[in-house]
């Protein structure tokens, strides 16, 4: 395929059926086998400023501490400004992983790979040549972030069977590698739909909502785990905040350790 996502040197990884913790503050401790498993597909979906980048990044940062390696390819935010960001909110150096070859940041220009896609379902029904747009990883990655689905869909300009077509193969290419993978889905700030296409929340493994509600006259935040294929999952809303220097900070009610309890 000539938009597809490569890695260098290794192609195909046969999942392994080892969980991975997502290692955000207490976040393990809603999922009832304390992780997630390799091979699967989360998608994290939000309105604006709802959390989602951070959400991500706080997974990956304290995964490469415990000697994990994670990707984020990047559609839209500059990444210098995302780096920047990580840095001076929540103290996670990202350049300084970079450079020990542990993380990579990636930005990737969604219109290329819309106008790719095109071209091969063009060149399919016999017409011109397809321009190259893989996207190269620079190691085999335990961990992928996909930020977001919006902008890609954007990039495809209202032609939803074209947009389809490649989150299918998206989802397909992803499943082939142990990697836990998140792919990050702009939405209204109080969710009915969490993708644009509708199909990538039943394409995902896992996923995951976050909330940033007005109540009154300010926000609060709240996660959902609406799915996860793994195991059982705390069902209710969990209150979260972002802290600076610090990242998701989750404090488990009296209500969530009952349901946690109530597993055992
Ligand atoms: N130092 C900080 N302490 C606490 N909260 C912060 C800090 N810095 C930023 N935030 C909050 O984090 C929010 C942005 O988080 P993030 O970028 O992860 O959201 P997002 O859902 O990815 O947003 P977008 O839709 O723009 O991609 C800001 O709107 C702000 O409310
Ligand atoms: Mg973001």
């Amino acid at each position: 395929m000539p938009f597809g996502i490569k890695f260098k040197g290794e192609e195909k990884i046969t999942p392994r059926k080892e969980l991975l913790p997502m290692r955000i503050d207490n976040f393990d401790k809603l999922l009832e086998k304390g992780g997630v498993e390799r091979g699967s597909t989360l998608m994290v979906a939000g309105g604006c400023g709802a959390g989602k980048s951070t959400f991500c990044m706080d997974s990956v940062y304290h995964s490469i501490l415990e000697g994990e390696r994670a990707v984020y390819i990047t559609f839209e935010e500059q990444a210098s400004k995302l780096r920047k960001h990580m840095l001076e909110n929540f103290n996670w150096d990202m350049d300084k992983l970079e450079k020990e070859n542990k993380f990579a940041l990636i930005r990737s220009d969604p219109f290329k790979i819309a106008r790719s896609v095109e071209a091969f379902l063009a060149e399919r029904k016999g017409d011109l040549l397809v321009e190259v747009q893989e996207i190269q990883l620079p190691f085999t990655p335990d961990r992928i972030i996909i930020d977001s689905l919006s902008a890609l869909s954007v990039a495809f300009m209202g032609n939803v069977e074209n947009y389809r077509y490649y989150i299918r193969y998206m989802f397909e290419m992803l499943e082939k590698y142990d990697s836990v993978n998140y792919i990050i889905s702009e939405t209204t700030s109080d969710p009915g739909v969490y993708s644009r296409s509708g199909i990538e929340e039943f394409l995902s493994d896992g996923v995951i909502v976050l909330y940033n509600k007005l109540v009154g006259n300010r926000r609060e935040r709240s996660l959902e785990i609406l799915k996860m294929r793994c195991c059982d999952h705390v069902k209710q809303l969990v209150p979260f905040k972002l802290v600076s220097g610090k990242g998701v900070s989750i404090e488990l009610s009296k209500e969530v350790r009952e349901e946690i309890a109530g597993w055992k």
